[in-house]
């Protein structure tokens, strides 16, 4: 059998031929399906974010496309079209189509789903998901805490406004506090996280109490301080009350004992001198012979005494002993012009003794 050589060459060379075209479509496929990155990225409200399209090979048009609206358009011959400055587009390097990095500035929540690229012709479509974290405010409510040395103290943290659930954690004077200490409930609209959480332990000391609340997009927390200021035990006023009355009463009680004895005494005193007094009067009338009225009136005095009262006459409103004789003059009652003796005749009235009326009459002839 004679094979003919030529046709055997054509027939190799089809087949060849057959298999590179079919080995240059394969590969023409794996080329259409362009590199974007990332495919999931997860930032924070007003962060900005970049996507990075890498294509191979000649391509002419491509669009970016933000939940569902086309935000941008880059064309090799016409160049870069945004619809708002909030998105750009640029080669990554220069003179080079074939990578495409385009931005979105200060990323809301409005732009949170799918970022699409789509590219014209048969490079077809990558879709990535953008996740935009919120951080909300953290306030510690009620301020300031005064309490008193091992009260129960109770910290209320509200958080507001937060995606997703933040974590709420707690320091004292800057000390994490272990979880068993607090408690965080929260909730949501649908949209966005509240939560509150209760701290409960005892005073001590000072404390700057922090309530802290964080999502992982945060690089540093959220806080809230306020201070716990630790003021000592109040006194028992019913202890207190109690030892100044019996503190007091006992004092009252010494010093009327005091006025009693000191009254005492002098009324003695008083009642020597008087009789000292009156001994030296009648020696002096007798010496000078002043007249029998005068002595017999002496003598009533004298009888008066122990006596509650003193007959008019002989005593004026002034305390004043009156006398006619020529001679004698007028002397204040010593003892009723002293407060110390209105004291003891008060004391003695009161007390019921057969009041004793202490004249001091001093006779100057
Ligand atoms: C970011 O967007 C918010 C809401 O649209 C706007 O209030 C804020 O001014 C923007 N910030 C910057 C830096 O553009
Ligand atoms: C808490 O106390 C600190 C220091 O004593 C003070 O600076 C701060 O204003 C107080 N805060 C409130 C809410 O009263
Ligand atoms: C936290 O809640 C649990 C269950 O409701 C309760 O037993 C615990 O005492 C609470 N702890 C604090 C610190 O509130
Ligand atoms: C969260 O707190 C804000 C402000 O207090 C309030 O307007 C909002 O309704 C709260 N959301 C939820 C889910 O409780």
């Amino acid at each position: 059998m004679k094979i003919n050589n030529t046709d055997m060459t054509v027939s190799w060379k089809s087949w060849a031929s057959l298999h590179i075209s079919s080995l240059l479509c394969a590969s023409g496929v794996v080329l259409g399906q362009f590199q974007l990155e990332p495919l999931n990225a997860t930032v924070l409200q007003g962060s900005d974010i970049q996507f990075n399209a890498t294509v191979p090979g000649k391509w002419q048009v491509m669009t970016w496309t933000v939940q569902k609206l086309l935000v941008l358009t880059v064309s090799t011959t016409s160049g870069i079209i945004p619809s708002s400055e909030q998105f750009s587009a640029r080669y990554c390097s220069r003179e080079d189509t074939s990578c495409v990095e385009f931005t979105i500035y200060n990323v809301t929540r409005r732009e949170s789903g799918p970022v699409t690229c789509s590219i014209q012709g048969n490079f077809g479509q990558k879709t990535s998901q953008l996740h935009v974290q919120e951080s909300g405010v953290v306030s510690i409510m009620g301020g300031n805490v005064t309490a008193v040395q091992d009260q129960h103290v109770e910290f209320q943290c509200v958080t507001t406004a937060w995606l997703p659930i933040p974590t709420v954690t707690w320091t004292r004077n800057g000390e994490a506090v272990d979880s068993s200490l607090f408690n965080t409930t929260s909730m949501t609209d649908g949209d966005s996280f509240n939560s509150t959480s209760v701290l409960q332990f005892q005073a001590v000391r000072k404390t700057t109490v922090t309530c802290l609340a964080t999502i992982p997009t945060l690089e540093k927390p959220q806080s809230s301080s306020v201070f716990l200021v630790v003021v000592p035990e109040p006194p028992d006023w019913t202890v207190l009350i109690a030892v100044v009355v019996s503190f007091g009463g006992a004092a009252l009680l010494v010093l009327l004992i005091l006025a009693i004895i000191f009254c005492y005494t002098r009324r003695k005193e008083k009642k020597s001198n008087y009789q000292d007094e009156m001994r030296m009067v009648r020696t002096q009338s007798q010496l000078s012979g002043v007249d029998a009225t005068w002595q017999r009136q002496g003598q009533v005095n004298a009888a008066s005494e122990g006596q509650t009262s003193v007959t008019p006459s002989e005593l004026t409103d002034s305390g004043f002993f009156q006398a006619n004789g020529p001679n004698i003059f007028e002397v204040p009652d010593v003892v009723n012009s002293n407060q110390a003796g209105n004291f003891c005749n008060n004391a003695n009235n009161s007390m019921g003794e057969s009041g004793f009326k202490k004249h001091r009459h001093v006779t100057i002839v």
